[in-house]
């Protein structure tokens, strides 16, 4: 069955769920990409309209599809060392004053299919020496880490990757698995992937030394992302730091934290 193009009213809806669900907000732009990006629920459910999908995902009990729709609607790019600075930063400024005997806590929110976490826990066990860390990495989306927990990647996307840490801590499929690598198991071990909505109250998941919010406010009004930070702030411990992306700030976002070097802040 043909499925009629997505009305406005019907993008209007799928506007509204997805800002009330995850605090996307999506511009009179994006009706192409959530036509394109949903059509082929569509198709698999053989419904005539983007109108009828929506019911599907609001009004069945079928959780399952609701995810799908999240996880398509959900933009994911992301790359191994993504904004080098942020990891010499770490190296040179954070990690040397991490505590002996203290376990180092670090928190990937919106970690999408898991290189932003990957490239912490290469970045820590390098540099942490006997210090214990672990890094908790979390998204909404549950496809992307799925992907993320796998750590299984293809090989063009280690660039970026400095060569010590490839050779240290990255396996080179071959055979069947020619043309892609693996996350050592011992550097997975230690990153816990789980599904947090930002935009819902947050688990209790301790405090953190260092948390990295980075690319995932742009999708975010003013509103969203003053309230998205003020409920992370108390999971920042005093002196922790607090990573944006080059491309965001957080003015007029929290005065609570102080501005050390451009995105990158901390807890007084
Ligand atoms: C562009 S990726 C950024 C990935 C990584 N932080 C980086 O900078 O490379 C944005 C991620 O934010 C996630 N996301 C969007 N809204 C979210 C929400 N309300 N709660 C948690 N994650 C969310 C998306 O699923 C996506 O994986």
């Amino acid at each position: 069955m043909e499925a009629s193009a997505l009305k406005d009213e019907e993008f209007q809806q799928f506007r509204s769920w997805l800002h009330h669900t995850a605090g996307i907000s999506l511009s009179p732009a994006k009706k192409p990409l959530v036509s394109g990006r949903l059509s082929k629920r569509l198709k698999h459910h053989n419904l005539p309209s983007y109108g009828e999908y929506f019911r599907l995902i609001t009004q069945s009990s079928e959780k399952a599809e609701l995810q799908i729709a999240l996880d398509l609607l959900t933009t994911n790019e992301t790359y191994f060392f993504r904004e080098p600075k942020h990891f010499d930063f770490l190296r040179t400024q954070v990690l040397p004053k991490a505590k002996p005997g203290q376990t180092f806590r670090l928190w990937s929110a919106a970690s999408s299919s898991g290189e932003e976490p990957y490239t912490l826990a290469m970045t820590l066990a390098d540099n942490l020496g006997s210090t214990p860390w672990e890094i908790i990495a979390s998204d909404i989306s549950t496809r992307v880490l799925e992907k993320a927990r796998a750590g299984h990647y293809s090989l063009d996307r280690t660039e970026g990757i400095p060569k010590h840490l490839l050779s240290k801590y990255c396996l080179k499929g071959t055979g069947s698995q020619e043309g892609t690598f693996l996350v050592e198991r011992a550097l997975r071990s230690r990153v816990q992937f789980m599904q947090i909505n930002l935009n819902n109250a947050l688990p209790r998941i301790g405090e953190f030394d260092v948390i990295f919010l980075r690319n995932v406010m742009i999708y975010f009004d003013m509103d969203t992302k003053r309230e998205v930070v003020a409920r992370m702030l108390p999971m920042l411990k005093p002196g922790g730091y607090f990573f944006v992306s080059h491309s965001e700030s957080l003015n007029g976002i929290t005065e609570s934290l102080k501005l050390i070097t451009p995105s990158v802040y901390r807890k007084p």
